[in-house]
């Protein structure tokens, strides 16, 4: 009789295999590349002291580095009935070299191998959002020193408020971008650290030289602490998504902006019309759908920290299966960002604004503050010319005088646009990303 809704031909075993190995086969394969990376240095290490003779090492490396080819060219599979990427490789290294390939597993669990992996591959991705990053702050403060003359209207409550510029505008977005970096900055160097040798979370009766991975590897130190190094899953993934979290809040109030400043009830920007798109069945709509997805991509990735909070929060230290789920939003995260970025880019580079936009008379207000300045500058009390100019705007005898002069640091006419830059070059410096690079490629060989 069958007393379980999953209960068919199949054994429960096949079932519960189905169950935990769960994505595993599909997001590993991210992974496989560190995969193989990691081992490198591990075994290196292992012939360092004395548990691989020399030339076990260099068949391994050699079978490694074909593996890595395979990698590369996008033929590795994680086969059906093998559970992970870290079964994979050692399967293939028996496969191809017998006992010896038996042999790299020792001092190491798979705990520490996807702790390692995670991290090697998070700080490849890390760079890779860095420099689109600052491929969009390039961008952004292009179209502002372009613009830097043009003015637009700024708003608070939505309402027409005080005079602003492009040159602000998009300045903006590229100082917000400076300030994000700072969050990559810290989840970098708080990844960059090696937790090779915590084995599965409490070390190993082996004399590990962890300060020989640490090096091999480039990273800037290891978790000290097993473990610390084991309580690293999940923390590290929480800790980059809210620094991803932080460029996406950045990038998904640009797409709003930029969406309504299209709308034609405020055509302050115009997106390029091979950047829009059309309707099925109204025959004049260029939609800026672009943007729109971009913001509710964005949107998303904020809500990546919490997804990762919810799977790991509340658990004790020690390894748990419950980690295994992160991967699942954590791993895709990246890709959907750096699509974002680009395309942000992309079309923020094309945009053209309307550099008549103040000759419609509905702003006119928003000189009110000039003119208020303007009374008290020559002497009248503040208050008092604030009133008189709001009598005048009652009365329907305000003027609005339209140039301004605004001479302060990062105003209309002092964007500060190196001194932001700046900002963000000294961060992304700070990173040393080369050192990661570096160490990979001759450890690789
Ligand atoms: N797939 C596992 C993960 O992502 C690998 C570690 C498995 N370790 C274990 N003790 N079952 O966490």
């Amino acid at each position: 009789m069958i007393n379980k809704l999953w209960q068919k031909n199949v054994t429960p075993t096949a079932e519960i295999e189905r169950f935990t190995v769960g994505r595993d086969r599909e997001l590993d394969l991210f992974l496989a590349e560190s995969d193989v990376i990691g081992s490198m240095a591990h075994i290196t290490m292992l012939e360092s002291i004395g548990l691989l003779a020399k030339d076990e090492l260099e068949t391994l490396l050699r079978e490694l580095r074909s593996i890595l080819g395979t990698i590369k060219a996008g033929e590795f599979v994680i086969e059906e009935g093998i559970e992970d990427v870290h079964s994979q490789v050692e399967l293939m290294l028996t496969r191809r070299l017998g006992d010896v390939g038996k042999k790299i597993h020792s001092g190491r669990s798979r705990n520490d191998q996807v702790l390692l992996d995670l991290k090697l591959w998070t700080r490849r991705q890390i760079r890779d959002i860095a420099d689109l990053t600052k491929a969009l702050f390039d961008e952004l403060q292009t179209q502002s020193e372009r613009y830097k003359d043009v003015l637009m209207p700024g708003y608070t409550h939505l309402q027409v408020a005080m005079p602003s510029s492009f040159g602000l505008w998009f300045g903006a977005y590229a100082e917000s971008l400076a300030d994000d970096m700072l969050f990559l900055q810290a989840a970098y160097r708080m990844a960059n650290r090696n937790p090779l040798g915590s084995a599965a979370g409490y070390g190993s009766s082996f004399p590990l030289d962890r300060e020989m991975t640490t090096r091999l590897l480039g990273f800037d130190s290891m978790n000290y602490n097993v473990v610390y190094a084991q309580m690293g899953r999940g923390k590290m993934e929480r800790n980059v998504a809210f620094a991803l979290a932080s460029i996406a809040g950045t990038v998904s109030k640009l797409a709003f902006d930029a969406c309504m400043f299209n709308s034609q009830n405020f055509a302050f920007v115009k997106l390029p019309d091979e950047c829009t798109t059309g309707s099925s069945i109204m025959p004049h709509k260029k939609n800026p759908d672009v943007f729109e997805l971009t913001r509710a991509k964005c949107n998303k990735i904020q809500a990546l920290p919490q997804q990762v909070m919810m799977i790991m929060n509340n658990l004790p230290s020690g390894y748990f299966r419950d980690l295994q789920i992160i991967k699942e939003v954590f791993l895709p995260a990246f890709g959907e960002l750096r699509d974002c970025l680009q395309m942000t880019a992309y079309i923020v580079s094309r945009m053209k604004v309307n550099e008549h936009i103040l000759d419609d008379p509905r702003y006119d207000l928003m000189f009110s503050v000039e003119e208020v300045n303007r009374l008290a500058a020559a002497g009248t009390p503040f208050r008092d010319a604030y009133r008189q100019v709001g009598l005048d705007i009652e009365a329907g005898r305000f003027t609005p005088h339209k140039e301004v002069h605004h001479t302060h640091a990062g105003s209309i006419g002092n964007l500060c646009t190196d001194r932001i830059r700046a900002l963000m070059e000294q961060t992304l410096a700070d990173c040393h990303f080369e050192r990661a690079e570096q160490a990979e490629a001759q450890l690789i060989g």
